[in-house]
């Protein structure tokens, strides 16, 4: 907003560089639109001549033959302009449709390799509608309003030139009362412009009050909250409706003073140019093609305005898509990845992190932690403590500020991306269930895999049973956000999804917070089998999953401050000592059962 002139118009000559390298590979269809433009710029220009020759030589001559001519040369110009029309609708159309589409898949190419930071900064909704409405605005601005603009332009520049051809005197008298006659549409036309705008925000805020209402019906009704909310919804439309009432009273006295001006400059221009014919200084013929020419002119500055506004939107739209385009990832793949050297092994070494988004607070301090191929490391700890940024950092969704994360011997940051989370398999806090069948949600890390190790990593999560007992097992679909399934369902889907890809390396995060004690026993047990073949390092609330570990390392405040076994951390750690304290007064001291 603050910005210089010319940085702004710097930065618009950078976008339009942008947006032309998207134009630049349909080269052949954009000839072909722009001689179709031309074409049919030029037959519709033409028309203006054939009315004058007409009027002035074939009538006068009184020839049949002559008029037969005319004609037949009148309906191949229109053949020709019809020709000339589907051309440029199409082409133009195809072009718009084809950049809109890819400027589409870039942005979302872009984004989807982006460091997960970026997502916390940029609200995902608002991003998404970025890449729906902004496109479908480029989509319809280049498909058709620019097909429209490029059209009228031409038809405008021809007609002045074509005006002041037929008849200098009466172009200049048109030109000197042209602001008497547009002013008033342009006012109202504004007037109109604004008040649509307004409207539409008006109607979009009826909506999403309708949607939040309806989306949270549940709460809406037990608070009994529905006398309220119709008569918010009801102030709602009302305000919509005013707002359009003023735009029709704007848009009735455009149309009003459009039916007046228009006749009103014309029959002017009959009086001048008429009084001229009579006086024998001008022929009928040039009259008539002088008000054609007018009428094209005055046509085409209106189509212009009426769409310019729009283009501007685009304008501003592909800017907000370029610049989602032009972001680069801040975790960049190394130049050169090197390949592991100690596959399964990770190291923090004096690691800590402060997440970009809060600068000023730090969620691991001076972090170390060894573990060897195999092994298995508990990690536990009061809520905050900074156990899930630790996974995080093995995967590298972030890079800690100082120290050093190694993965399978090698810093993170040197190992390509691919061959950092190709050996992980990672069970999230919150599992994550996409909407389709569950056979593709527990193939999301391993497409290939065969029935039977699906029904092997099913078994290991737990799951197997109630998939079964679903009537189309496997093939069962489920709604977004895992809409269907039960906490403790996705869960163990989540579970069987990272034990399919066979990991080296396996993070989870709580992933027993949502099961009940039989299934947790199972995935102790499964834990148990899979201890010495791959890493495991799982964040565990209950001590009964802790207790198969090998070690547990206890963290507080993004410290580690105490790692051991079950028993030596009892004996010497008061805060595991609360923590177990508190889970056998719960009844739930499984940690000994298990071992
Ligand atoms: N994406 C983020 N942006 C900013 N701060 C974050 C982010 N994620 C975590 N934090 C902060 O970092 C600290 C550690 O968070 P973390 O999620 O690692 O804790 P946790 O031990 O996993 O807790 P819990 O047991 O509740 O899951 C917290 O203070 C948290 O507020
Ligand atoms: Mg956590």
């Amino acid at each position: 907003m603050d910005e210089t002139p010319e940085r702004q118009t710097s930065r618009n000559v950078a976008s339009l560089n942008q947006m032309l390298k998207f134009l630049r590979p349909y080269l052949a269809q954009l000839t072909a639109a722009a001689i179709a433009l031309i074409t049919t710029a030029s037959v519709t220009l033409s028309a203006g001549q054939g009315l004058r020759l007409l009027i002035d030589k074939t009538l006068t001559i009184r020839s049949p033959d002559v008029l037969l001519v005319s004609i037949g040369v009148f309906t191949a110009l229109i053949l020709l302009l019809a020709a000339g029309t589907y051309a440029r609708f199409y082409f133009i159309s195809w072009v718009g449709e084809r950049v809109s589409a890819d400027v589409r898949q870039a942005v979302y190419a872009n984004l989807v390799r982006m460091h997960p930071g970026f997502f916390e900064t940029n609200r995902p909704t608002e991003i998404m509608s970025r890449i729906t409405t902004d496109t479908t605005l480029l989509q319809t601005v280049l498909g058709a309003s620019a097909s429209i603009a490029l059209r009228n332009a031409l038809l405008f520049v021809g007609g002045v030139v074509l005006l002041f051809v037929t008849n200098p005197k009466l172009s200049a008298i048109v030109l000197a009362s042209a602001p008497v006659v547009v002013a008033p549409i342009v006012l109202f036309g504004r007037r109109v412009r604004r008040l649509s705008r307004t409207s539409q925000t008006a109607i979009a805020d009826v909506g999403s009050y309708a949607g939040e209402s309806l989306r949270h019906i549940k709460v809406v009704q037990a608070f009994t909250h529905e006398a309220h909310d119709i008569e918010m919804f009801s102030g709602r439309v009302a305000s919509a409706f005013d707002i359009a009432v003023r735009r029709i009273r704007q848009r009735a006295l455009l149309i009003a003073s459009v039916m007046v001006l228009t006749p009103a400059a014309i029959g002017a221009m009959l009086w001048v140019g008429g009084n001229d014919v009579l006086a024998g200084r001008t022929s009928a013929g040039e009259l008539i093609a002088f008000i054609f020419y007018a009428l094209v002119v005055a046509g085409s500055a209106g189509a212009i305005s009426e769409v310019w506004a729009e283009i501007q939107r685009a304008a501003g739209a592909a800017e907000r898509l370029l610049e989602l385009l032009a972001v680069n990832s801040l975790l960049a793949e190394p130049e050169r990845p090197e390949p592991p050297t100690q596959p399964g092994a990770i190291a923090f070494d004096n690691v800590s992190l402060s997440y970009p988004t809060r600068n000023g607070e730090v969620a691991l301090r001076g972090v170390d932690l060894r573990m060897a191929p195999g092994e298995m490391v508990a990690l536990v700890g009061p809520s905050g403590s900074g156990k899930s940024s630790l996974l995080d950092l093995v995967q590298r969704f972030y890079d800690p500020t100082q120290g050093v994360v190694s993965v399978s011997g090698v810093d993170a940051r040197r190992l390509s991306s691919s061959t950092l989370r190709g050996q992980v398999g990672y069970v999230p806090q919150n599992p994550v269930v996409f909407a389709g069948s569950l056979r593709e949600n527990v193939l999301y890390g391993a497409p290939d895999a065969s029935d039977d190790e699906i029904r092997h990593a099913l078994v290991g999560a737990n799951a197997l049973e109630f998939v079964e007992a679903l009537e189309e097992g496997l093939d069962t679909r489920i709604g977004e956000d895992g809409q269907g399934l039960s906490g403790g369902q996705r869960q163990r889907l989540a579970i069987a999804r990272a034990l399919l890809t066979s990991p080296r390396i396996l993070l989870m995060d709580e992933p027993t917070s949502a099961l009940d004690a039989q299934s947790e026993e199972t995935i102790c047990r499964t834990l148990a089998e899979l201890k010495g073949r791959c890493t495991i390092l799982i964040v565990a609330h209950r001590l009964s999953t802790a207790g198969v570990a090998d070690r547990i390392v206890v963290l507080d405040q993004g410290r580690v401050i105490a790692e051991g076994t079950h028993d030596s951390l009892l004996r010497d750690n008061e805060l595991y000592r609360d923590f177990a304290e508190i889970q056998r007064m719960n009844g739930t001291e499984e940690a000994r059962n298990v071992r």
